[in-house]
């Protein structure tokens, strides 16, 4: 008996922000953004706990169960709705259940920890038999909206996965890490906006990745060949496709939402599963891959049977 994801769901807030509503305020051009990024638009004014408990009352009900099956619920997200209580707690509420809960803050790669750490939890003595992962943030709060080298890239979004005992799926591998010395290169201090070195983060995300995708994928003992969805967080294309050209796998089998959703940070990966979800291309046996990176340099990797 092993753990599969048996229900999805997402929320993106109403208000929609594109390039050409940018190019009013800022010295930029949705030519530039759509090329450096290949982002057109992004949602704002989203709040984390209520976008989260919209994508977690819809996976719920994609899973065909109700609240009270869910034990434990672990929210990834960096934009909480306050320093305390968790975040994952009022979505618990909302929810109407008292079951466990905990946020989890690994950037923009947090819903793979939060994946693998659910995985964990389950298999444990004890453990419980269905876990709602949450990836939730309002990005659009802490972005300085004069910056045109942050403003581009950022929205907000959730996206949510039931995950539950079921001899159909497995995680066959799994990649983490962080280097913290690399902070100054994307941070977010208390009551204030994100600061990032573009270039930067643009060049270790793209090692990062590719190391810890190579790394999961050994450890699973598969390869790039055996990969056939591949769940990347959305930060920006350029990064995915020089992501997919060191490996080896072709663009098609990536699943892409970031043209309208920008960068969503930890809602990214399930906000895709989704996509991918809709396509059809989330079938019994299919090899996924879901990778994040973010601040902290923060990266994760998680090889997963659907
Ligand atoms: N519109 C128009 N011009 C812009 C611009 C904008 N929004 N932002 C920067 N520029 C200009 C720069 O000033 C620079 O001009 P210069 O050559 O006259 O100095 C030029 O465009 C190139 O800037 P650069 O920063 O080198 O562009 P880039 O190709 O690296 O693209 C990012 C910038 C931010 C899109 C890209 O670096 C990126 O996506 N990095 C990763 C960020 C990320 O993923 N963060 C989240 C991690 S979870």
């Amino acid at each position: 008996m092993t753990i599969r994801i048996a229900g999805i769901g997402i929320s993106l807030p109403e208000k929609v922000v594109t390039n050409l509503d940018l190019e009013q305020h800022m010295d930029t051009s949705d030519e530039w953004i759509r090329e450096r990024s290949g982002i057109g638009a992004r949602r704002v004014g989203g709040i984390t706990s209520e976008m989260g408990l919209e994508a977690a009352t819809k996976a719920i009900e994609n899973a065909g169960i109700t609240p009270t099956d869910i034990e434990f619920v672990l929210l990834a997200t960096c934009t909480p709705d306050q320093i305390f209580p968790a975040t994952s707690t009022q979505i618990a509420h909302g929810l109407g259940i008292t079951c466990g809960s905990m946020d989890i803050n690994a950037a923009c790669a947090g819903f793979a920890y939060g994946y693998a750490a659910a995985f964990g939890m389950m298999l444990s003595p004890g453990g419980p038999d269905r876990v709602l992962v949450i990836g939730s943030d309002a990005m659009s709060k802490i972005v300085d909206w004069t910056d045109r080298g942050t403003a581009i890239l950022f929205g907000d979004g959730a996206g949510a996965a039931v995950l539950e005992r079921h001899e159909q799926g497995d995680l066959l591998g799994q990649d983490f890490g962080v280097a913290g010395d690399l902070r100054e290169i994307l941070y977010c201090d208390h009551e204030d906006t994100i600061v990032m070195e573009g270039r930067e983060v643009f060049k270790r995300a793209v090692r990062a990745v590719t190391q810890s995708v190579k790394n999961a994928l050994d450890q699973a003992g598969l390869t790039s060949a055996d990969i056939d969805v591949v769940l990347p967080h959305q930060a920006n294309i350029r990064i995915i496709e020089a992501v997919c050209s060191r490996l080896d796998i072709p663009m098609e089998k990536t699943h892409n939402v970031l043209e309208h959703t920008g960068n969503t940070s930890a809602a990214s990966i399930p906000l895709a599963m989704a996509a991918a979800q809709d396509a059809g291309a989330l079938q019994p046996g299919t090899i996924v891959v879901m990778t994040g990176f973010g601040a902290g340099m923060a990266w994760g990797t998680v090889v997963v049977r659907w």
